[in-house]
């Protein structure tokens, strides 16, 4: 099979490039960072794998044209598409400046669209595919100080459903991934501050806020590796139908109480929301 995976740079993205190289597909990775792609390409192409390089910003519409003519041209055809690259950001939302909520709507949501678009011709011609989305637990819930990045993920959830309701009657996939933590650069590669730092001394406040306050402690899950991630991913690109995949445990329990009763959600997370209040609030991140 032929996959594209974008953010194949660092992170799980790497990690499942790696993965496919190894199963024998065709890997096409797409980042920006051309030297960390060379050198994948190096340890896949290394062992025996199929893999392309095609340096691309991908909040830019011609380049995503781009990632999928050049595959096209090179292996005849797209098998699946990953939208995997993504950033977040740090700031309020009366601290976010409009070309922030842009940029994270480009390389988030646009991104999705501008290679869905690109590569769904091909699969209708083949009448096979999928197309996944890497979206995040925020495309569910939120935490306080990533709104633009929260808004863009909730709306690729959206985008991958309102994607499979016109994939009806095809053979060609759809679907959304929903990770939790990863221990990966996404943390500290955030715009505008380090979002990590705010989230990991929100989370040490807390403690002390929920024994003051007599609140219960936030359910976080146990981070993952960005190899148990792209083991998930991998498993679902080769899988069929399937309802948006959530990688940690007890997420998808924290997603469904949102759906269900969100202020009681936000209430079991609210010792979290004031210890990260109090760490903008010290400037910790920025
Ligand atoms: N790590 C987590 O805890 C976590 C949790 C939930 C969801 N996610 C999501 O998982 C996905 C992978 O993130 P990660 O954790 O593996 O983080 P990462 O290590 O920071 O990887 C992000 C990748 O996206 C690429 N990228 C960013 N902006 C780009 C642009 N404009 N054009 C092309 N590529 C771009 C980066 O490559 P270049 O900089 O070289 O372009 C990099 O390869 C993201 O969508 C992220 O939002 C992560």
């Amino acid at each position: 099979m032929t996959i594209i995976i974008t953010g194949a740079s660092s992170g799980i993205g790497k990690s499942l490039a790696i993965l496919c190289g190894a199963h024998n597909h065709n890997v096409v990775i797409v980042a920006r960072r051309t030297d960390r792609l060379q050198q994948i390409a190096q340890e896949i192409s290394g062992k025996g794998g199929n893999v392309f390089v095609v340096s691309a910003d991908v909040s830019k519409e011609e380049d995503c044209k781009r990632v999928v003519s050049e595959t096209v041209k090179k292996f005849g055809s797209v098998d699946v598409l990953v939208n995997n690259a993504g950033q977040g950001h740090l700031g309020s939302i009366e601290e976010t400046s409009t070309e922030t909520f842009n940029q994270m709507m480009l390389v988030n949501l646009y991104s999705t669209f501008w290679l869905t678009r690109e590569v769904l011709p091909f699969m209708r011609e083949e009448n096979r595919g999928h197309i996944i989305a890497i979206s995040s637990i925020v495309g569910r819930i939120a935490y306080p100080f990533n709104a633009a990045y929260v808004a863009a993920k909730h709306a690729v959830v959206g985008f991958i459903a309102a994607l499979r309701t016109e994939l009806t009657g095809t053979n060609i996939n759809a679907t959304v991934i929903c990770p939790a933590g990863v221990t990966t650069e996404w943390s500290s590669a955030t715009a505008d501050g380090n979002l990590g730092e705010i989230f990991s001394t929100g989370i040490k406040y807390s403690r002390a806020i929920a024994a003051e306050k007599n609140l219960p402690l936030a359910p976080l899950s146990k981070m993952k590796t960005p190899a148990q991630a792209a083991e998930i991913v991998y498993n679902v690109l080769m899988g069929n139908r399937s309802n948006d995949v959530y990688t940690h445990d007890g997420i998808i329990d924290i997603a469904e109480q949102a759906v269900k009763d969100r202020i009681a959600m936000e209430d079991q997370h609210e010792s979290l929301y004031l210890g990260m209040i109090k760490a903008y609030a010290e400037g910790v991140g920025r």
